[in-house]
């Protein structure tokens, strides 16, 4: 199966959760749900939730033990691009070639539509996976999860990068800014799917959290270099929308070659932590290599 064959099937299964999950919009507050399905059934790659997948099969996990954690990760990350897009934020109109949410509704239907698609998140795991996982094997994913949502994880890593707009920072400064908006999250996607492997051999739990850093870090400096070199139509969501804000990214501190490269240097190390894995690992090196390669 090609990778692209597989994200399919993956994406397809996600969204099956996530369409059992999300409220009906003929639910009361219905504008509230409206908001909440426009911004998570709009077109998203679901690389979070393809990560979870890939890194279960990496390490012999039921696929149906996979369904909840990828439907999570996948509205936390929609509840954080709701947030990233508005105007306190990075004030974008546009998101997944829509549209974003504050414009689609208005600003505090957005808000809110984050604020319950973050709480959903943990309700998918802690409800969806009864009788599936113990009690102590829930509790220690609910724990990966927020902590990489929140200060300490994503939230925090959008706290530096607000508090860098417009200032010098040094590529130290703003790798640790990328590792943790981006990264944790990616990273954590990585962790739950491992946490529903057969295997919890701790070496190999090591090796697929450094994998997840690796390509954590590189997604982000992927996604600086297509704000800067495609399109607003391929992207769905306005290009050159980093430079116009004056965001400290990669192609801004190092150059766009010196960004390309690093990028495959993290692809070359993530390859190399997976060697003690066999073929089961061979979707998550695809996907190490599709990150770096992406065109949107
Ligand atoms: C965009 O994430 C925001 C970042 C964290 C870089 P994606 O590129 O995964 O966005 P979608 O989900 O496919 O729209
Ligand atoms: C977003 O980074 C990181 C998040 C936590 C959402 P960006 O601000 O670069 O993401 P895009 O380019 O708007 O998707
Ligand atoms: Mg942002
Ligand atoms: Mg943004
Ligand atoms: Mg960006």
């Amino acid at each position: 199966m090609t990778l692209q064959e597989q994200m399919q099937q993956w994406q397809s299964s996600v969204d099956k959760v996530l369409e059992h999950w999300l409220p009906k919009t003929n639910i009361e507050p219905f504008k509230l749900h409206e908001a909440m399905r426009y911004s998570i059934f709009n077109g998203g790659k679901r690389v979070r939730p393809v990560l979870v997948y890939a890194a279960g099969q990496a390490l012999g996990a039921n696929a149906r033990l996979l369904d909840h954690p990828a439907a999570a990760v996948e509205c936390i990350h929609a509840y954080s691009l709701i947030h990233d897009d508005l105007p306190a934020m990075d004030n974008d109109d546009l998101r997944r070639g829509k549209p974003t949410c504050h414009r689609a509704f208005d600003e505090a239907t957005a808000i809110l539509a984050g604020d319950a698609l973050q709480a959903l998140a943990f309700h998918i795991i802690s409800n969806g996976l009864k009788d599936k996982l113990s009690a102590q094997q829930q509790l220690e994913m609910i724990d990966m999860l927020a902590v990489a949502s929140g200060s300490r994880g994503m939230a925090g890593g959008q706290a530096m990068d607000l508090a860098a707009v417009g200032n010098k920072i040094t590529e130290a400064e703003l790798e640790n800014m990328h590792i943790h908006k981006t990264g944790a999250l990616i990273r954590a996607s990585v962790m739950l799917g491992a946490m529903c492997g057969k295997q919890t051999n701790s070496d190999l739990l090591d090796k697929l959290d450094h994998y997840g850093k690796c390509i954590g870090l590189a997604f982000q400096i992927r996604d600086d270099i297509l704000d800067e070199i495609s399109d607003t139509e391929t992207l769905g969501k306005t290009q050159g929308a980093d430079r116009a804000l004056d965001k400290p990214t990669y192609p801004a501190i190092l150059g766009l070659e010196a960004s390309r490269e690093l990028a495959r240097e993290l692809c070359t190390d993530a390859h190399a932590t997976l060697d003690d894995f066999g073929q089961q690992a061979d979707t998550l090196r695809k996907i190490a290599m599709y990150i770096i390669d992406r065109t949107h």
